[in-house]
C-alpha cells in the first residue's frame, strides 16, 4: 500500500506493508535515527514519536494508521523553542544523558506540559517513568522538568513552527 503522512513537516509518500511499524519506516526509510526500536512492544518508550499531536510508541503504530498523519520525531522537534528550553533545563538541572533515550526523554517533557502546563511531582515522574533509562531516575529528571516549567518556556509546542 502507499502511505502518504506529513514527516516533519514534509509530505512523504512511500510504499509500505500495512502492518509495518512506523518505528522502522522511520528508521529504515528516512534515515531518522534519533528514535531507538528497543523493546518493540510499548515498554521502553525510546521509540516515541507524535502523531498528530499525542505522544505514541512509533513501534506499536501500523503503517496503514499513519496514512494521512501529522508525524514529528525528534529531528522535526529539535528545531523548535520547546526543543531549546527543555534541553537547556536538563543541562541547568545537572542531568547526564548518555544519548541513548534524551531524544525520548525530550519529546515526553514536551508532551506533558503541552497537555498539562501546571503538572504535580507525581504527574511529572509518572510520565518520565514511562521511558526506561539507565542512566538516570524520574526523581532526577524532576528538577529539570521542573526548570522548564519555571521559564515559562515549555507550555506550547507549537509544531508548525
Ligand atoms: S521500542 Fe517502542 S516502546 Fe520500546
Ligand atoms: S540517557 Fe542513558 S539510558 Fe537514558
Amino acid at each position: 500500500m502507499i502511505v502518504e503522512f506529513i514527516l516533519n513537516g514534509e509530505d512523504v509518500s512511500l510504499k509500505a506493508d500495512p502492518l509495518e511499524r512506523l518505528s522502522d519506516l522511520l528508521r529504515d526509510r528516512f534515515g531518522l535515527s534519533s528514535l531507538m526500536s528497543d523493546c518493540l512492544e510499548g515498554i521502553c518508550g525510546k521509540c516515541v514519536v507524535f502523531l498528530n499531536g499525542r505522544l505514541v510508541n512509533s513501534c506499536l503504530v501500523p503503517a496503514f494508521k499513519v496514512r494521512g498523519s501529522e508525524v514529528i520525531t525528534y529531528e522535526g522537534f529539535k528545531s523548535t523553542d520547546a526543543h531549546e528550553a527543555v534541553a537547556r533545563a536538563f543541562e541547568e538541572a545537572g542531568v547526564e544523558l548518555c544519548g541513548f533515550c534524551d531524544a525520548a526523554m525530550f519529546l515526553a517533557t514536551a508532551s506533558l506540559l503541552e497537555s498539562n502546563e501546571r503538572p504535580t511531582d507525581e504527574d511529572i515522574k509518572e510520565t518520565m517513568s514511562s521511558i526506561y533509562c539507565r542512566c538516570t531516575t524520574p526523581s532526577i529528571t524532576l528538577k529539570a522538568v521542573r526548570g522548564v516549567i519555571e521559564s515559562k518556556m515549555g507550555g506550547k509546542y507549537d509544531r508548525a513552527r
